[in-house]
């Protein structure tokens, strides 16, 4: 991943036709703009999703990669309600491992992560696996780390540049080869000064990639 990152997480938001509404605002804020080809951006919507959002961007020649958001512990089977990673790829090139919204609110442990990202990579996903500090346990196989502090997430009170390249660099350390990204409170007005950091390879973003135009200025800013 040399690009810059853009990892748009639109976690539990959007119906079809919220969802039609900001890919036209994102495909006409991005087309034909060069600022987009020297940069990557991924687009991470709820399942229900995934198709629309996969035949959009190849029917308007857009540039930018899917991912999920989560994946089963489980492979394909009796597993009501889950989606697996096999699944997923149908559609995405990426999957979200590990968010602390996971952690928190579906109990998610390291051994299910673990898992997780076992299934991942045997089915061809890249992942991107969350952690809150530069103690925390990575599973084997991971590709992306970001770097989610919890009191950052949703709350609009950022970490600072500086803390944050310094816990990039301690991860960098313990895991050779992996990018990091920075994700919690990213807005188009800070964005930049965490990509400009030496160890931070792009962001992850919620709330502020709700709105289409926010999410352009974003990309155009980073
Ligand atoms: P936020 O969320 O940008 O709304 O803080 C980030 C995330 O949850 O990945």
């Amino acid at each position: 991943m040399n690009k810059l990152s853009i990892v748009a997480n639109l976690k539990s938001y959007k119906t079809e036709s919220e969802a039609k509404e900001w890919l036209e605002k994102l495909k006409t804020g991005l087309n034909n703009e060069d600022f987009i080809k020297e940069k990557e951006l991924i687009v991470c919507p709820s399942y229900t999703l995934l198709h629309q959002f996969k035949t959009f961007f190849s029917e308007n020649n857009l540039n930018i990669k899917l991912g999920g958001q989560n994946i089963s512990q489980f492979s394909e089977g009796a597993y009501t309600g889950e989606v697996n990673a096999k699944q997923v790829k149908e559609f995405a090139d990426y999957t979200l491992i590990g968010h602390s919204e996971r952690r928190t609110h579906f109990n998610e442990d390291d051994d299910i992560l673990s898992q997780k990202i076992k299934l991942a990579r045997e089915n061809g996903l890249n992942t991107i696996f969350c952690v809150q500090g530069s103690d925390a346990f990575v599973p084997e196989g991971v590709n992306i780390l970001a770097y989610e502090p919890v009191f950052a997430i949703g709350s609009g009170n950022p970490d600072t540049p500086d803390n944050a390249d310094n816990v990039a660099r301690e991860l960098l350390e313990k895991h050779s080869g992996i990018s990091i990204l920075y994700g919690g409170s990213v807005t188009s007005e800070n964005v930049n000064s965490f990509v400009s950091k030496e160890n931070i390879s792009g962001v992850l973003v919620g709330g502020a990639s709700l709105e289409a135009e926010e999410l352009i200025q974003i990309v155009k800013n980073a």
